[in-house]
């Protein structure tokens, strides 16, 4: 489950045959990894509007862009709270409070909706985009593992702006 495959459904053909192209150049290296151990069934949680690939006409319109930027970016699959039956994309879409336990200790995915105190909702958009490509919160205060901000630091400027106007979509929660 850690394999975040639910938010790549959504992957356009080219996307995906890029992706498949990259993996392609990797230097073949014998590595003999143990078989995994699963101890609960093994569920997925597709955003709802991710479903289904997105054909190439949608990216030119901006709202699917954006949706799509932050869907296979997987935001959402650390910063939406997990129920009994999944993550909580209906009623508490990015309200964060998912824990994540590693050799850094444990941190916890935070408030990204709109709510003005909790969430990021009184932050500028710089303050948002320095938040995700290097991992510096709107205090100054540097933000821990696990969230790629080294991954998302290569993100080009048009599409950090279209993630950043997404976020501005996503209603406040008080969580
Ligand atoms: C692998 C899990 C994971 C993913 C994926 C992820 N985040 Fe995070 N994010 C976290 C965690 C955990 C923190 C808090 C880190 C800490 O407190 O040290 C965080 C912090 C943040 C913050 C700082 C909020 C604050 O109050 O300081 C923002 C903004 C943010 N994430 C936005 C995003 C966006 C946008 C994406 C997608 C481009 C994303 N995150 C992807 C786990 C994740």
């Amino acid at each position: 489950m850690i394999m975040p495959t639910s938010f790549y459904h959504i992957l356009t053909e080219n996307d995906l045959d890029a992706v498949v192209a990259y993996l392609r150049t990797i230097t073949p290296v014998h590595n003999k990894v143990p078989d995994p151990i699963y101890k609960v069934p093994q569920v997925e949680n597709v955003p709802p509007g991710g479903e289904n690939p997105f054909a190439e006409p949608m990216m030119s319109d901006k709202v699917q862009k954006e949706f799509y930027l932050v869907t296979i970016a997987h935001c959402m699959a650390c910063h939406t709270p997990i129920g009994p039956r999944g993550r909580e994309y209906k009623s508490s879409l990015g309200a964060g409070g998912v824990k994540f336990s590693g050799p850094w200790g444990i941190s916890v995915s935070r408030n990204i909706t709109q709510n003005k105190t909790n969430g990021i909702g009184a932050w500028s958009d710089d303050e948002i985009k320095r938040a995700i490509t290097d991992g510096v919160s709107r205090d100054g205060s540097r933000l821990g593992r696990p969230m790629g901000y080294h991954y998302y630091a290569r993100i080009s400027s048009d599409d950090l702006d279209a993630i950043v106007a997404y976020l501005r979509t996503v209603p406040g929660s008080a969580e």
